[in-house]
């Protein structure tokens, strides 16, 4: 016997409400309440969306009970293991790995579109050198919308949302270092046509007009680790703000610069800069993790321990484990002793034993260990944020793509429950 396709009921005011539901290929469950406000004229309330599915995507699966992470279809655990950052980005952004020719192609692309257009260097001197690298960096990838006017095409051609993909994957390291050295007060290094993506980020971040910076694998591959694990992740705060901002046919540049400013927020992606800074206050107090913790816990909610927790991570985070063993790999290869790498690891170690954090299933994220590698790579703490950015970026442009080639996407426009005063009539202001 065929079986009943499932549906769910609601039950309103003595009548009853059938809703479809969608399920994934992984199982997932969905009810479908796309027509619920003509039916029955109510809506849902989810404030920061917890429960609420925006869209269909096959981009990135993920498991938050059992710590599964997957880039379409492939464990994230491989894919660190294995895979380059661009081969991760043409498989996040085209969904099928690249072979050879496809990725030679893709990497030739990256080496060609690094320069930033000459007028845009410009730009770079007008920003005080205290400006914050995410503030100029979204202000950059938004100003490529004004050098590139063929590519803002609200309808773009499959091949121009191509370009446009290459233009803002090569460009973000670019932006990101030139970035680096105007804080510095130092002359920007141009990229370099026979290096490959992250050894020229790194000679653009750290060589001078007089010294080439020293490439080591090691750098180069602890590096590529947080790229690729940082590459997506599905619906989260800025993603979601990337197909927002897409849906109403903005262009992919101005999309991502949008993406970027959500991503800034210290309970995002500005978490691996909190944590170094807290780590760090936590060390010139006398490193008394005891005190941190129970200040975590006070009822008035005035502080965090930050690299904890995740929206939807509730029993490990498993990019988390994998950049743990990265930072303990990189800093023993180099030879540092980083206190703050103790000090991080007593803390996780008290953090898991203690019920406040159980009971709200509260874990090592992403951002927790990862500030650790960027500081034995020397790169500056304010920096964090946008290494974040350049890692995400084939995630935005993969989700933006999506958006925009499914029939069923709409500009995003949520509802609200209205709870301000009810009519009342204008008063002159001398009569108030
Ligand atoms: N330290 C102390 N308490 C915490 C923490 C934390 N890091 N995170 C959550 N809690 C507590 C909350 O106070 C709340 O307690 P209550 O139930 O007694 O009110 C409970 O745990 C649930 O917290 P919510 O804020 O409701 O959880 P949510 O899913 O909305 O937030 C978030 C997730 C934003 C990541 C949160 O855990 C947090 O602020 N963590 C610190 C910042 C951070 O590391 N962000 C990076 C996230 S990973 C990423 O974006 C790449």
């Amino acid at each position: 016997m065929p079986q009943e396709p499932e549906k769910a009921e609601l039950h309103l005011n003595g009548k009853t409400f059938e809703f479809p539901i969608v399920t994934g290929t992984e199982n997932e469950k969905a009810i479908d309440i796309a027509k619920l406000r003509s039916a029955t004229s109510y809506i849902t309330l989810d404030p920061g969306f917890g429960n609420t599915g925006a869209c269909e995507s096959a981009i990135t699966f993920l498991d938050g009970e059992k710590g599964i992470l997957r880039y379409r279809g492939i464990p994230i655990e491989q894919i660190a293991e294995q895979a380059t950052f661009v081969e991760t980005s043409y498989l996040l952004i085209y969904g099928e790995l690249p072979n050879r020719l496809q990725l030679e192609k893709f990497s030739n692309s990256f080496t060609q579109h690094a320069n930033l257009h000459k007028d845009m260097l410009n730009f770079f001197s007008g920003y005080p050198a205290t400006g914050h690298p995410m503030a100029i960096l979204s202000s950059m990838v938004c100003s490529l919308s004004a050098y590139y006017p063929e590519l803002v095409n609200p309808e773009p051609s499959e091949e121009d949302v191509d370009l446009t993909a290459v233009q803002l994957l090569s460009k973000v390291r670019t932006i990101a270092a030139h970035a680096y050295k105007r804080s510095r007060n130092e002359p920007f290094i141009p990229p370099r046509a026979n290096l490959k993506y992250i050894p020229n980020f790194l000679h653009m971040m750290f060589s001078s007009p007089k010294k080439d910076y020293e490439i080591k694998p090691e750098v180069v591959s602890a590096l590529m680790t947080l790229l690729i694990l940082h590459a997506d992740h599905e619906q989260n705060c800025s993603t979601s703000t990337v197909r927002i901002v897409g849906s109403s046919w903005a262009n992919l540049f101005a999309s991502v610069s949008a993406g970027i400013c959500a991503l800034w927020g210290p309970l995002h992606g500005g978490a691996n800069q909190e944590v170094v800074e807290m780590l760090e206050e936590i060390e010139k107090d006398g490193g008394n993790i005891k005190k941190y913790i129970e200040k975590a816990k006070s009822p008035d909610k005035s502080y965090r321990l930050m690299g904890f927790g995740h929206r939807v991570y509730k029993n490990f985070d498993p990019r988390a484990k994998i950049i743990k063993k990265r930072a303990d790999d990189l800093l023993n290869g180099m030879g540092i002793h980083d206190p703050l790498l103790d000090i991080a690891k007593k803390l996780e170690e008290a953090v898991l034993k203690d019920d406040y954090f159980k009971e709200r299933k509260l874990y090592p994220n992403v951002d927790f260990y990862s500030g650790i590698i960027y500081k034995a790579i020397g790169i500056p703490t304010n920096m964090f944020p946008v290494m974040f950015a350049i890692g995400r970026m084939p995630g935005w442009i993969a989700h933006w793509k999506e958006m925009k080639e499914s029939p069923d996407s709409k500009i995003g426009r949520p509802r609200q429950i209205y709870t301000g005063r009810t009519l009342r009539d204008y008063i002159p202001i001398d009569q108030r």
